[in-house]
This record gives structure tokens, C-alpha cells and sequence, in this order.
């Protein structure tokens, strides 16, 4: 399953440039600078790497993880082209060994290609793994519009707004936002399905002493 995912998207970005976005970075990625001045991210499902490129220019010091090594070569590529300093890894983030914790996690449009048992237990594994007063922002589709009702029976994380809140019940969420959001999958008739789109910014609480 994970080998076609991989090859899917292998395919997907030898095939051309800046499939996501146009190549620039999604909204997501940008409420980090928002919220923290420096500090490690870690960018789950990297792609080609528009979001952490974005971040690595902004001095942030980025790990890319992706399962596409044509994505993560591209940004290796881009990376030294403008000498920034950003890791790339090829790993499957449900069995990601994290070695340090980090100040921020992006998961930008990567989550519905979990089912929902494995990706509750990446985010709660992510949120440990996260700084005291680091952030997880995240972009993900939600259980509304075309996309979900091509993928409900497939039982893979399209949650609703009020579930991904509440994994983060032990968190400040800082924003939250839901809009429709064409995605790259296809109706028969090549109408690109629409989705409801959840991103939620939300911040590990720091304990007082
Ligand atoms: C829709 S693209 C999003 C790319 C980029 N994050 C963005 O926002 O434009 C999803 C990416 O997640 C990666 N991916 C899917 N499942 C993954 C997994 N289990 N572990 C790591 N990466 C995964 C895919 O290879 C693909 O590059």
C-alpha cells in the first residue's frame, strides 16, 4: 500500500514541476514564521519541498520526510542551489524514529493518506515529540465534499473540525479556519473534486514549574 503511495507520487513529480500550489509555499506553512522566530520543523509529507524550502529561507533549520525519493531529491536539489541547509529523509512517518523533538510539525495535505487509527496515533506520537511551546500546524481534508465521498469506505483520516480539535484538547489552538479547496483527484466528467479543508495551528502549553 505504502509502495504505491510512494510510487504514485514518484510518478506524479517526475512527471513535472510544482504540482501542489503552483510550487509556492501553502498557507499552512506560513504561520510559522507567525508564531515562532527560530527552531526545528520537522515537514511530514514534504512533497517537492515548497513548504520547506519556504521555511529553511525564513532560518528555520527543516527535516523534510516524504516516501517520494524523486519529491525529496528535487528538494535536495533546490536546497544546494541555494545553499540552505535542510535534511531530507525517506521514511514512512507512521514508522518515523523521531531522534529529537522539534519546535514545529507541518502536515500540510499528508493525513488522508493515513487511516484514521494511524493517523491519531502519528499526531499523538508528533505532539510528544514536540518542544514546550513549539506548534503543530496542520492542513488536512476534512469529512465533507468529494474527495471524502470518493474515500469514505476506504477508512483513512477525513476528520471533522470538532475531531481534530479535540486531539489537541490539551493544547492552545491559535487558528482555525475551514474553507473548499479543489484537490488534484478528478471527477469522471475531469472536474477536480472540492473538499472541505481544515487548518488548525495549534501550541504545546509549557508547564510551570
Ligand atoms: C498531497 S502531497 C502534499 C505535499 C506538500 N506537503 C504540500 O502541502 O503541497 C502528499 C505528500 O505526502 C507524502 N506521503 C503520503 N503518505 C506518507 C507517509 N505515510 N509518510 C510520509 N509521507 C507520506 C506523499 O508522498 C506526498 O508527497
Amino acid at each position: 500500500m505504502k509502495g504505491r503511495i510512494a510510487e504514485q507520487y514518484d510518478n506524479l513529480y517526475a512527471s513535472k514541476d510544482n504540482v501542489f500550489n503552483d510550487g509556492l509555499p501553502q498557507k499552512a506553512a506560513m504561520y510559522i514564521p507567525q508564531y515562532l522566530l527560530s527552531g526545528t520543523v520537522l515537514d511530514v509529507g514534504a512533497g517537492e519541498g515548497q513548504n520547506a524550502l519556504y521555511l529553511a529561507k525564513k532560518g528555520f533549520v527543516v527535516t523534510a520526510i516524504d516516501l517520494s525519493q524523486v519529491g525529496l531529491n528535487k528538494i535536495k536539489a533546490a536546497a544546494e542551489i541555494e545553499r540552505l541547509h535542510l535534511k531530507t529523509c525517506v521514511a514512512d512517518i507512521e514508522h518515523y524514529q523521531h531522534q529529537d523533538k522539534f519546535a514545529a510539525h507541518l502536515f500540510s495535505f499528508v493525513l488522508h493518506h493515513l487511516n484514521t487509527e494511524n493517523a491519531i496515533r502519528v499526531l499523538e506520537t508528533a505532539k510528544r515529540q514536540t518542544l514546550p511551546g513549539g506548534i503543530h500546524v496542520i492542513a488536512t481534508f476534512a469529512n465533507q465534499g468529494g474527495l471524502y465521498e470518493r474515500a469514505k469506505k476506504s477508512g483513512r483520516f477525513y476528520p471533522s473540525v470538532e475531531t481534530l480539535e479535540k486531539l489537541y484538547d490539551d493544547w492552545e489552538i491559535l487558528e482555525k479556519d475551514v474553507f473548499e479547496r479543489a484537490s488534484l483527484a478528478k471527477d469522471k466528467q475531469g472536474n477536480h473534486l472540492i473538499n472541505e479543508t481544515i487548518l488548525l495551528v495549534a501550541r504545546k502549553i509549557q508547564k510551570t514549574p
